[in-house]
């Protein structure tokens, strides 16, 4: 199971939808899942979608707070208002979750506003359906993967004095060699 390469912002299979698996139950499907957990974990990731790792695919990993799992072609079902910011246990405190991304190095982070809950269907890598109620971190990490899938990257959804400060921070990172 290699570790992949993480393809940083800037690349354009980033910003590229991707597609639908025709046949989930591909040999080599189950082998880029499994390359793609040992690359999460690797990089003490969360969450990580195909397009990451250079491939257009609709599949996605995660690994939050005790729940593990791969999906391919995944639907999300949000529910609850826009505007909910997740919370976490940091340094035995909750604190608000800034949100971050392997594919954006640096000082680069949230709050994003995301929904609270996500019910997440799809199929996994036996062709068998997958549901997932979701919701806080979890939820949130459910949205930011599929966005990726979509070419979206947080930083998209960020407002005000924190996309002025991200777009700041990128740029330096531009600049840096
Ligand atoms: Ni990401």
């Amino acid at each position: 199971m290699p570790v992949l390469t993480i393809r940083q912002i800037g690349d354009p299979v980033l910003r590229t939808p991707a597609s639908a698996v025709q046949d989930p139950t591909d040999s080599r499907i189950r082998t880029l899942i499994a390359d793609m957990f040992a690359t999460m974990d690797h990089a003490s990731g969360i969450g990580l979608a195909a397009p990451q790792v250079g491939i257009g695919l609709r599949i996605f990993t995660w690994d939050v707070e005790g729940s593990r799992g791969a999906v391919i072609n995944p639907q999300l079902e949000l529910s609850g208002p826009p505007g909910f910011v997740p919370r976490a246990e940091a340094d035995g405190q909750d604190a608000v979750v800034r949100e971050g991304c392997l594919s954006v190095r640096g000082p680069v982070h949230g709050p994003v506003s995301r929904h609270p809950h996500a019910v997440l269907t799809g199929v996994d890598e036996t062709g068998q359906p997958i549901r997932e109620e979701a919701e806080n971190l979890l939820a949130a990490c459910f949205q930011h993967e599929v966005d990726h899938l979509d070419g979206t990257l947080f930083i998209d959804r960020l407002t005000g004095d924190r996309r002025r400060e991200a777009m700041r921070a990128l740029r330096s990172l531009e600049t840096t060699p």
